[in-house]
């Protein structure tokens, strides 16, 4: 298909109808989408790679996580066509931003889920803009992983707000995950003693292979509140949360006085009706006089995007191990989501992403 003209047809993800409780690929469905020419801000993309992400799950919901307000970010409901942060290649330029992009350029920021689409280049509200590479530079696949999104919420969980000492006992669920994956490498440079959690054994192995000095199962709620006692049994000083439900709540029990707990998702609770349900032990933090900083990522980026690229550049965070579990083809998104928010279902640990096509350099050139 080519697009490279005032309107055309491409295939994108919209979503059917907004979820009640566990998404299942029937929620969202691949349609033609008119596309026209790129305005005078924007450029046409060709979509090469795209980020799988749990928050998806939360921007269908009715109740709110609405915390995505800017242009084109906000609710999903139904028809809603679907975006993700992605890596794609330049087309066609608007009239306005031929001294930012060019045809050919890689362009790494939010993107449509589709085969095509437009990426506006004004940032609004302190959001980044799209990242600008070379059309001669191999694809910049860093920036999905490690260098964008998922890196940037590790280094602030980790590096802003849990700041572990190398005395803590430190503990991350979802450790073998995208941004576990790399919070539990952040943390081990600090020389605290960490522990993490994965819902596979090949996660499990994974994270041991890492340096870690405890590895639990958060399949299961028992086995983990019992590991948990066993490897940490003076408590946490500091804690990630990333899941939700009963393992949070055995994390909280297991918090020391005046402990720190970092909560920067809940994905055991996005498929859930209720699930803004706190754990029942919430309490405990008071009575403990523990921390609790909970934070997402829209609203850093003004001030601290600049200081994580520095540090993920540089030694330790540029040996860091990121890898990618590769799912081939658009059409392949809906059962890549679904299965996201399901413990246990990944193929390899790290960060989730969708290959569309291995771009080829001669095709960008016959296309400027
Ligand atoms: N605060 C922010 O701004 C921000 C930004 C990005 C992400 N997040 C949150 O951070 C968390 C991790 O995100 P991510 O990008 O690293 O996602 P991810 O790569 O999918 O990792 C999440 C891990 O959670 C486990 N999991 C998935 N569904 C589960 C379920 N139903 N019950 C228990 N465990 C489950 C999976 O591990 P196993 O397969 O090993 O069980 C998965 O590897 C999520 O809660 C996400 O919403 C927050």
């Amino acid at each position: 298909m080519s697009c490279a003209h005032s309107s055309s047809e491409t295939e994108a993800w919209r979503l059917r109808q907004t979820p009640q409780g566990k998404l299942v690929p029937g929620d969202l469905e691949l349609t033609q989408r008119t596309l026209s020419a790129p305005a005078k801000d924007e450029v046409l993309v060709e979509v090469c790679w795209l980020s799988v992400d749990p928050y998806m799950r939360t921007r269908m919901q009715s109740s709110g996580y609405d915390y995505l307000n800017r242009d084109g970010m906000g609710k999903w409901t139904s028809g809603s066509y679907l975006s993700a942060w992605g890596l794609g290649r330049v087309l066609e330029v608007g009239s306005e931003v031929g001294d930012k992009v060019a045809s050919g350029d890689w362009v790494v920021g939010h993107l449509p889920v589709a085969r095509h689409g437009l990426v506006r280049f004004s940032s609004e509200r302190g959001a980044l803009p799209p990242l600008v590479f070379g059309a001669q530079q191999t694809a910049p696949v860093d920036w999905l992983h490690a260098r964008g999104m998922t890196g940037f919420t590790a280094w602030l969980a980790m590096c802003h707000y849990a700041r572990p000492r190398a005395s803590d006992t430190v503990l991350v669920t979802g450790g073998a995950g995208a941004v576990g994956s790399l919070a539990v490498q952040w943390a081990l440079t600090s020389g605290a003693r960490v522990l993490a959690s994965a819902g596979s054994s090949a996660g499990r192995e994974w994270l041991s292979s890492l340096g870690v000095t405890g590895v639990l199962d958060h399949g299961s709620p028992e086995v983990f509140a019992e590991q948990l006692r066993q490897l940490a049994p003076g408590g946490l000083d500091l804690h990630m949360e990333q899941l939700g439900g009963a393992t949070f709540a055995s994390a909280i029990d297991a918090v020391r006085s005046h402990g720190r707990v970092v909560l920067c998702g809940l994905v055991s609770q996005y498929n859930e009706a209720e699930p803004r349900r706190a754990p029942p032990n919430l309490q405990r933090l008071v009575s403990v006089g523990a921390r609790l900083q909970p934070f997402v990522v829209p609203g850093h980026e003004a001030e601290h995007w600049g200081r994580f690229q520095q540090q993920a550049a540089s030694p330790p965070a540029s040996a860091f191990a990121a890898p990618l579990e590769v799912i081939d083809g658009l059409e392949s998104w809906a059962e890549a989501l679904c299965g996201l928010l399901v413990s246990g279902n990944r193929r390899g640990p790290g960060k989730r992403v969708i290959q569309l096509q291995a771009f080829n350099p001669v095709d960008v050139q016959r296309r400027r």
